[in-house]
């Protein structure tokens, strides 16, 4: 992308040239010009002129549902242009234009996810947006998309035909507020960021062995012992454990909880809470001892990794956590609630007179049954409340709940395996999922779990297994992307580990297969940037296009020409072995690198976004091959 094409898009403010300045300046317009909506909708079709968007345009919501969407959509103008539009609750008639019409209406029956499904009609007189309530939603995202990102009196939108609907009805994002908790004004925004991007489950992860974070009223001391710990891993150092030695700790109360709720139904997603079971429950066993398998006493985990003391299958257990899960399943309206039942060690059960009694009584082989047993024990009081059980593929092991929903994250076999015996499945494998994984390089990201996962190998992944056949297929239900925290301590790590990726499993989780293409979506992703940075959010910046890890040159010098995805980016570099800083040499034209047979150069780059932050540093090592002379 050249500077002046990048100095066009900011200008444009996040949409492709010819969509704002159809109207404006050319008359006659390319058809085939795409939209920077993600996730792409399914079809669109563009047309001739534009429609005038300015504080006269006035929005027509009919029914009282719709009221609900037309206030949420004046809050965003209000943020986005600096005004809102008066609203009549009433239809348009034959006399009435410029204006923005909700219309709420059955969506066509043949459609995949039709509660989603929208229309969205704009040409010079009006702008129709059509569908349920939660498919005028998502409709109210794509046209704030097609918004400049500054302020401005009067906007041009380009005319367009929109029909859109999701592959899946499940699109996640996970965070996990065990190892390090964030503030109810975080959740809010990462919420509106996955609304943006149609995703519409957030997967609370609540209880973990270093932290438990949902008050409940029948057993306080779950978060006035069990919500603290004295201490957290210093930076790594996890084995030989070396501690920071700062207590750390907090827990959200049940005002907050419904806060969160209700603010996420606004905006059509659902909130699918996790409490964990049999295993990470060492901080509910600090505070109640009496529910393991031996006599404690145990304390709130510091370091990380998976723990021996889980819950015993007790009498006192089983009450303990239908209590627990009557509080969970009063706050959360959701259909689903997690139960974890990842990585559950079976030593105590092993060693437990009371375990081994059970397994007796209930005639089970191994600790494999009693764990399915447990599970299964769980389900059948869950459903009984009308809810429905999900769990992590380990759930699979010694035989799954009849009713149950699998999380598949150990690779796609639990979730294949799942699907062939009829049950539910949400695909979210380590190997495309788990954006606790670096962005890039090891040595140049600093605070991945493990791994590394590059925003192009998540928009690569297809959640069907091509292996099930169709009617298994529709046994995946979506996918979900997961945030575990161990290494991210503060609010703006959690964002870089998410943006842009999510962008990426958004349009996995919406757009169908067919419709998706990498090319057109990093295209899009371009004009997203400064979205993610007008939201104030501490997304990655990307390496800059041109700068391969390593590179053969055939002659003696090898140019550059880099560019940053970022539109207004600077970019700093060294060649001389030094980290690069805004006092290094500045990237302007294309970079002539003199090349000698057995001397390796490394080119460093430093990118600075627009609001001033710094890319982790990128580097390239440019080796002569065979062919350079000396
Ligand atoms: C998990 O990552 N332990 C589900």
């Amino acid at each position: 992308m050249s500077y002046q094409v990048l100095a066009v898009l900011a200008l444009c403010g996040g949409i492709f040239c010819a969509n704002s300045f159809a109207g404006e300046a050319k008359k006659t317009v390319n058809k085939s010009v795409e939209l920077a909506i993600i996730p792409k909708p399914a079809n669109q079709q563009m047309g001739q002129g534009s429609f005038s968007l300015s504080n006269k345009t006035r929005l027509f919501a009919s029914d009282t549902a719709t009221l609900s969407n037309a206030s949420l959509l004046n809050d965003r103008l209000q943020q986005t242009l600096g005004f809102r539009l008066p609203v009549l609750a009433r239809s348009p008639d034959k006399s009435d234009s410029n204006y923005l019409q909700l219309k709420t209406e059955a969506p066509a029956a043949n459609l995949k996810n039709q509660d989603e499904t929208y229309t969205l009609a704009i040409n010079p007189r009006s702008i129709a947006l059509t569908g349920s309530i939660t498919g005028q939603f998502y409709g109210m995202q794509t046209l704030l998309q097609m918004l400049p990102v500054k302020a401005g009196a009067l906007t041009h939108l380009r005319t367009v035909n929109i029909t859109d609907s999701p592959r899946f009805s499940w699109r996640g994002m996970h965070l996990d507020v065990g190892r390090h908790m964030v503030s109810v004004e975080f959740i809010k925004k990462f919420l509106d960021q996955m609304a943006f991007y149609k995703m519409n489950t957030f997967h609370w992860h609540l209880t973990e062995d270093q932290g438990w974070r949902i008050e409940i009223k029948t057993y306080p001391k779950l978060t006035e012992v069990g919500g603290w710990r004295k201490e957290s891993t210093l930076k790594r150092h996890v084995e030989p454990y070396i501690g920071d030695g700062k207590p750390y700790g907090g827990f959200y109360t049940q005002e907050q909880i419904k806060e969160v709720v209700s603010y996420a139904a606004a905006r059509h997603t659902t909130v699918v809470p996790e409490i964990e079971l049999p295993g990470h429950a060492q901080a509910a066993l600090a505070a109640y001892p009496e529910l393991a398998c031996t006599p404690g006493p145990f304390e709130v985990a510091t370091n990380w990794g998976i723990f021996d003391d889980i819950y015993c299958p007790s009498e006192a257990t089983f009450h303990f956590l239908e209590n627990v899960l009557t509080e969970v399943m009063a706050l959360f309206p959701g259909q689903y609630l997690h139960i974890g039942g990842d990585e559950v060690p079976k030593t105590r059960w092993k060693n437990s007179a009371l375990a081994q009694d059970v397994m007796r009584r209930e005639g089970l082989k191994n600790e494999e049954e009693l764990q399915s047993w447990f599970i299964r024990r769980i389900e059948k009081f869950i459903n009984s409340k009308g809810k429905r059980l999900i769990g992590w593929d380990e759930i699979l092991e010694g035989g799954l709940a009849p009713n149950a929903t699998v999380m598949s994250w150990r690779g796609e076999d639990g979730g294949i395996a799942a699907a062939r015996q009829g049950h539910d499945v949400i695909m979210s494998p380590t190997s495309h999922c788990y954006f606790d994984a670096g962005q890039g390089p090891k040595e140049q990201e600093s605070w991945e779990l493990s791994g590394e996962l590059g925003i192009e190998k998540v928009y690569a992944y297809n959640p069907i297994p091509a292996i099930l056949n169709s009617e298994e297929q529709r046994h995946i239900k979506g996918l979900q992307a997961n945030i575990w925290t161990e290494y991210l301590s503060k609010p703006e790590m959690i964002e870089y580990m998410t943006f842009p990726r999510l962008l990426a499993m958004s349009e996995v989780a919406w757009t169908a297969q067919q419709g998706k293409e990498y090319a057109s979506f990093t295209k899009r992703l371009g004009a997203h940037y400064p979205r993610l940075q007008q939201a104030g959010l501490a997304y990655r910046i990307p390496r800059p296009t041109g700068l391969p890890e390593q590179i053969n040159a055939t002659d003696k010098t090898h140019t550059l020409s880099l560019d940053s995805p970022v539109a207004g980016s600077k970019m700093y570099y060294t060649l001389d072995g030094t980290v690069p800083n805004t006092s290094s040499a500045r990237y302007l034209r294309p970079l002539v690198v003199k090349v000698k047979p057995g001397q390796d150069r490394l080119l460093q780059v430093l990118t600075v976004s627009p609001d001033g932050r710094h890319s982790a540093i990128q580097r390239s090592i440019i080796r002569a091959s065979g062919a350079v002379q000396k």
